[in-house]
């Protein structure tokens, strides 16, 4: 069974979260009451993945409206909303979208109302959407594969049951006879802190290995499809996405292992032309140099410390979307 793991409550007009920065130690529910805490717990992590953070975007549109009487007041939370998290265009279109609907309506209570339905509305969308990816991705793969994923894209990183993880999900309560592997995903580890407790919620058997591993993992033959999602596709098809998904498919590429990318047609930006338009989140070294109080290098140590890279369109194998394969 498809365990009901839910990142987000969004009850009587009040959000509560799964802070998922305290996963897998415990599982805290906190309040999110107004715009302020919700950037926070954006850019902190507590809510992350792209479908989720779309879906999180419409409920700061909420607050926002709450808090502010003019428009000014209200572009400027909104400005500050949409660039919390840069890469995962989810945010920002979903934001974008919303307020080009709400600004056609004057009255404020009304403009509430609209936006309440439109978070309805697209909670309701998420849902059926993963569950649409979860069939096509299923249609690909056979009984013996190994699947390879990253970071977590899952029902912690959607409305939903996820996307790459959605599709491994369903594979595996359909019977098909798969082994899971997943990336520990450096440095603020979604892979082992998210996937393996999201993977052991629903008592799917999983294999976890460290980010360096990936190629001997592809050489010893164990991986016969690798699966991952995504946070922004260009127009041409180069893809963006957690750290280390260009190492995947540069391996997967040499092993001649499919490389897919599973993500809601939401995902595309079609303003941008190629994947080095897609701006990337570039995240406090710290995230590298300590590991919660322990400090893992030098303080004095330069990191550089991408949140995203970007894979070309030719590593892709196919896209795996709520339309269809390649749709
Ligand atoms: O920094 P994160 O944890 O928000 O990054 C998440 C990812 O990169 C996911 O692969 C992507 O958002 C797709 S989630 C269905």
């Amino acid at each position: 069974m498809i365990t009901d793991l839910r990142p987000l409550r969004f009850d009587n007009h009040s959000l509560i979260i799964l802070d998922q920065r305290k996963l897998p130690n415990t599982e805290t529910w906190i309040p999110i009451p107004h715009s302020e805490a919700l950037w926070e717990a954006i850019q902190t992590l507590a809510i992350r993945g792209a479908p989720l953070l779309g879906f999180a975007g419409l409920i700061g549109v909420y607050f926002s409206l709450l808090e502010t009487d003019n428009e000014p007041d209200w572009m400027n939370r909104i400005d500050i909303l949409r660039s919390v998290r840069p890469t995962a265009v989810n945010l920002a279109s979903e934001v974008t979208k919303a307020v080009r609907i709400l600004s056609g309506i004057s009255e404020k209570q009304q403009r509430i109302d609209e936006c309440l339905r439109l978070i309805k509305t697209a909670e309701a969308d998420s849902i059926k959407e993963c569950e649409s990816i979860a069939d096509y991705g299923c249609s690909l793969l056979q009984d013996g594969d190994g699947l390879l994923t990253h970071c977590n894209t899952g029902s912690l990183a959607s409305i939903g049951i996820g996307t790459a993880l959605g599709i491994i999900k369903k594979a595996y309560f359909s019977k098909k006879n798969i082994r899971v592997y997943h990336t520990e995903t450096r440095p603020l580890w979604q892979g082992a802190r998210l996937t393996a407790y999201e993977l052991m919620k629903c008592e799917i058997p999983a294999v976890m290995v460290i980010d360096s591993a990936i190629s001997a993992l592809m050489a010893s033959g164990n991986i016969t499809k690798v699966i991952v999602g995504a946070d922004r596709i260009a127009l041409n098809g180069d893809t963006a996405n957690k750290i280390g998904t260009l190492s995947l498919a540069l391996s997967a590429h040499y092993y001649r292992i499919p490389f897919y990318v599973a993500a809601p047609t939401s995902t595309f930006d079609t303003q941008l032309r190629n994947g080095s338009e897609i701006p990337i989140e570039l995240r406090n070294q710290q995230e590298v140099l300590m590991c919660g109080e322990k400090k893992l290098a030098p303080s004095a140590t330069k990191v550089w410390n991408p949140a995203f890279d970007v894979t070309p369109k030719e590593l892709i194998s196919a896209f795996i979307t709520e339309l269809g394969i390649n749709p």
